[in-house]
């Protein structure tokens, strides 16, 4: 019997899609990037659902097909490696689509192999090491090598495969492997030519500050001696950590409140959901009900792109999309017990491939767990100073990954009143640049001595595929206006307007937090019988800066999808990337999340998709060195008029007797709530 179509790929079905694809070569390489499910058509699967969930699915049941997506090259003796991507039937045995993409329009995303390779050749490379002696470094040092992806290309690039690394020095007198060595940036970019497997240039970056021209050679002969340790790892720091922290347990006696059933299958109190987990998006949220009512059929981070803004060339190709240019793959975290997640937790398991196509289980990549966030709901009765208060207890679906300097924590996120809360923490260590000693720079912060923090920004795109009690759904903007005093309608000033616009073709829209901009996904076939109004769900657009890269250049035409708030486009199968399909090194967003907006499709009354658009413009504070502190950013999806009451009122008001007094007068304890 094939898997639930909402399950990933295991081992074994990776490994079959591998041996289709390396069955149609005999005299070739084949190079392996990427194996993904390629998710059923819509249609195949919600019908499935509809089975599954009025209990009619039996073994006889047709499921839906199981496909792959193989992403390969295929490298054969002098010639170009061409870049192939095959759909694989996994239940025939057979490939059923076939592309090659050509190394004129698009490059195929990266792979780790490539990374290792770079690193590897830039080292070997006697140029660099010519560079590296120029520099002087003081006794003790040894050079590291940073892999990037070329960002934002330039025309004079051509469609050579390019490679960049940023080259950092490390003090190895500690003896500890993790001294820090972001508090030494060496000023070179050494570019590779990933075909040739040659280093074409080596990039000599200008150190200066303010008033100092955007090329050029300032920096001292031995650019180092004014560089600083700057430790995070506990072992190295001067005065060690502090020591009056007393231990803070999440005690669950009775285990977790959720139970994950069928291999994916979450659920908890009135929650249910499928997760899975694949190399290119990380987790992802399957057929989302609350007390059996659809919500939404997937939820996914779609893309992000953080560009530099520092004007010196050739700073303007740092920038990276960290889903589309080579997926998570081995970026992704194996999440620690009692570190990265506290409390009862369920950890999930990923597959990835190798660049032979082997298949390998990556452990705990997803961990699920509960949390407590403070009061859910409360009120005193005045009269009788009855007071019920309810905990606001939360469902978390995590996934961390950790790309060179940065990381990111992306939370998916349940409560009790059925809202969903889409939360991503960045930390980790800024992107550094060397900079002269007592210079300051418009650029960046120093954040260090001899250390350029630069301002850059973090643009992170959430796919929302909504199912609002069903799969036609409109999307109507909702905004509070005021209204001027009038003698007839608005005597005394005091009236504001609720004015609703539904969104009828697919379009990028922006926040506007003055109007009290929100948008609700509504269904226009319920209606809530308490209100009258359709049943929906609402989502507010964070009113966060977008891309402020001109509009002209490069960097801002590949990332077209960070021009607005919250995009809205018609449904089409296997359409999720905001970004588009090929973002390493693109020039261009190419079928992405502008160009099906730009379809112009109807969408009243429509399966459609909302790709919510937000993040942080970062200009580096001091203390985000040497590893910045979590900075979060929250997207909220909440019930409106989709209940007929606050879905939480049944929690019960149980009093938590691990809870202590300490301190001040010990008086009776006040009845908060009942036993
Ligand atoms: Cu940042």
């Amino acid at each position: 019997m094939a898997p639930h179509p909402l399950s990933a790929l295991s081992l074994g079905e990776t490994n079959l899609a591998r041996d289709i694809v390396k069955d149609g070569y005999s005299d070739v390489v084949i190079q392996f990037r990427q194996i993904l499910l390629h998710e059923p058509p819509k249609s195949q699967v919600t019908a499935f659902l509809d089975l599954e969930h009025a209990g009619k699915v039996t073994a006889e049941t047709l499921r839906p097909e199981r496909l792959a997506l193989v992403t390969y090259d295929v490298i054969g003796g002098s010639k170009f490696p061409e870049y192939h991507e095959s759909i694989v039937d996994l239940r025939e045995r057979k490939r059923v689509g076939h592309e090659v993409v050509s190394a004129d329009t698009h490059h195929g995303s990266l792979a780790i192999h490539e990374f290792e390779t770079l690193v590897q050749v830039v080292q070997d490379s006697p140029l660099f090491q010519a560079k590296i002696q120029e520099l002087a470094l003081p006794e003790g040092f040894e050079v590291v090598v940073e892999p990037w992806p070329y960002g934002a290309p330039d025309a004079a690039d051509g469609r050579k495969r390019l490679f960049q690394a940023l080259i950092f020095a490390r003090d190895t007198r500690s003896g500890n492997a993790d001294s820090n060595f972001y508090a030494y940036p060496l000023p070179l970019i050494p570019v590779m030519d990933a075909h040739t497997k040659e280093i074409i240039r080596i990039e000599e970056l200008a150190t200066g500050g303010k008033g100092d021209p955007l090329t050029g050679k300032t920096h001292a002969a031995r650019l180092l001696d004014h560089n600083a340790a700057s430790e995070y790892v506990p072992e190295l720091l001067p005065e060690g950590t502090r020591q009056d922290l007393k231990p803070l347990g999440v005690v669950q006696p009775d285990g977790p409140s959720f139970s994950v059933t069928d291999g994916n299958l979450i659920q908890w109190q009135k929650w249910s959901m499928r997760a899975t987990f694949n190399s290119r998006e990380g987790a992802v949220l399957h057929d989302i009900r609350y007390d059996g009512r659809s919500i939404l059929y997937r939820l996914s981070m779609s893309d992000m792109t953080v560009p530099y803004a520092d004007a010196r060339p050739p700073f303007h190709r740092k920038q990276a999309f960290d889903f589309g240019d080579g997926g998570l793959g081995h970026c992704v975290n194996n999440l620690a017990l009692g570190c990265d997640c506290l409390g009862v937790i369920k950890y999930f398991d990923g597959v990835l491939v190798g660049s032979d196509g082997t298949a390998t289980e990556t452990k705990n990549v997803i961990c699920l767990h509960e949390q407590d966030n403070g009061i859910g709901w409360k009120h005193t009765n005045w009269r009788t100073g009855r007071a019920v208060v309810t905990r606001r207890r939360e469902l978390v679906v995590q996934f961390i990954i950790t790309l060179a300097n940065y990381e990111y924590a992306f939370n998916f996120i349940f409560d009790q009143a059925a809202g969903i809360t889409v939360e991503s923490r960045a930390t980790g260590i800024v992107s550094v640049v060397h900079i002269d000693e007592g210079k300051t720079s418009d650029y960046g912060n120093v954040v260090s001595p001899g250390v350029l923090a630069q301002n850059h920004q973090h643009v992170f795109c959430v796919r929302i595929d909504p199912a609002i009690d069903g799969h036609k759904n409109t999307v109507v903007q909702e905004e509070s206006l005021p209204v001027r005093l009038d003698k007839r309608t608005n005597p005394n000033g005091n009236f504001y307007e609720i004015r609703k616009t539904e969104i009828a073709t697919s379009a990028g829209l922006d926040a506007a937090p003055h109007n009290n901009r929100i948008f609700k996904i509504q269904n226009h076939s319920k209606t809530n019988p308490i209100s009258g109004r359709p049943v929906g769900y609402k989502l507010t657009p964070p009113p966060t800066q977008l891309l402020l890269a001109d509009p002209n250049c490069t960097q801002s035409r590949r990332a077209l999808f960070a021009r607005h708030h919250l995009w809205v486009t018609k449904y089409k199968d296997h359409e999720l990337y905001a970004g588009g399909k090929y973002t390493l090194q693109s020039s261009l967003e190419v079928g992405g999340v502008a160009d099906a907006a730009a379809r112009n499709d109807d969408v009243l009354d429509q399966d459609l998709v909302l790709w919510s658009v937000f993040g942080l413009t970062h200009n580096p504070r001091v203390e985000d060195w040497p590893v910045m502190p979590v900075e979060i950013m929250q997207l909220h999806l909440t019930p409106a008029d989709f209940f007929t009451r606050n879905p939480a009122i049944d929690v019960p008001s149980n009093k938590d007797l691990t809870s202590k007094q300490v301190m001040g007068d010990v008086t009776e304890a006040i009845a908060c709530c009942k036993l």
